[in-house]
């Protein structure tokens, strides 16, 4: 019964996101959305970005009840004029952006053999152009303020690559590189950076990826959106550039690299 009250409040993160200004992309489904609910629960404002009216409507009212200056703003974040342009006018409206979310992803689940450079210009304008325009739209007034946080959320896909053509783990693989680079500088600022790898998680897109034949990753590579919501938000504003959901997968990374060919044996069947 104890365990159980302890476990149904929402956690308070110490207090850290009360009254901060957050924009959380892709934030009608999935992780995204679990976030920007938590993150309100934890007293945040938050802006929720995505494309689904229906969906942003009914979020917008549970963020509401959480915390009443939260709201949600439709955008597509292909048009990254339409997405820069609407951080802009979040920050002119609320003076400042405390966190960026940058979690909106598609994965094309195309073949290799039907798959088209077209394809991979879409996965890569709103899995890495957009979370690079989003970035550098909110760094310069985090860094005048000398604080801020940026999280980028990749996917062990971009670090462990599975059989596939490739789109979805290459756009993931340079949001990673591209948050790790900028990171550095971002500290000298006072504004920590960070690339978050969520394990698979059964949301629309994790899902949709069983469908097209992605076996089910085993027991340790899995996490609810709930897991990693919570993980990211008790890590975020630490030292640590990454924030891994499976400590599995870091071994994996480590595996890699000391033993490529028995990694690669094992890879292909996998
Ligand atoms: N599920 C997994 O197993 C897994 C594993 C590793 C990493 N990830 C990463 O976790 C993050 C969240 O994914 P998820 O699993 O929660 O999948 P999801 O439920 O499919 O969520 C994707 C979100 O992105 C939004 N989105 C897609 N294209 C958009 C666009 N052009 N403009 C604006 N919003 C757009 C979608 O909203 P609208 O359609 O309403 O626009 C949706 O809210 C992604 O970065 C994904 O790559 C997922």
């Amino acid at each position: 019964m104890q365990s159980f009250m302890r476990s149904s409040r929402p956690p308070d993160y110490g207090g850290r996101y009360r009254g901060k200004l957050v924009v959380v992309s892709g934030a009608s489904s999935g992780l995204g959305r679990r976030i920007a609910l938590d993150l309100a629960g934890a007293g945040a404002a938050v802006v929720a970005v995505a494309r689904r009216s229906e969906l942003l409507e009914k979020l917008e009212s549970e963020l509401h009840a959480l915390s009443s200056d939260s709201s949600s703003r439709r955008c597509d974040l292909s048009d990254i004029a339409a997405w820069t342009g609407l951080l802009a006018e979040i920050e002119q409206d609320h003076e400042r952006v405390d966190l960026l979310v940058n979690n909106a992803a598609i994965d094309p689940g195309i073949r290799l053999a039907d798959i088209t450079v077209e394809d991979f210009h879409r996965a890569f304008e709103v899995n890495f152009f957009a979370a690079v325009a989003g970035t550098l739209a909110v760094l310069p007034k985090m860094f005048e303020q000398g604080q801020g946080i940026v999280v980028n959320i990749s996917s062990d896909g971009g670090r462990l690559p599975s059989p596939g053509p490739g789109a979805y783990p290459a756009s993931k693989a340079a949001l990673g590189a591209f948050t790790e680079s900028v990171s550095f500088r971002a500290a000298k600022h006072g504004v920590h950076m960070h690339v978050v790898y969520p394990a698979w998680m059964p949301t629309e897109m994790g899902l949709s990826a069983l469908q097209r034949g992605l076996r089910m990753p085993p027991r340790v590579m899995r996490r609810s959106e709930e897991e990693v919501s919570r993980l990211v938000l008790a890590r975020l504003g630490g030292l640590a550039l990454d924030i891994s959901a499976s400590l599995f997968a870091n071994f994996a990374v480590v595996f890699r690299a000391v033993a490529p060919l028995t990694y690669r044996r094992l890879r292909r069947s996998w």
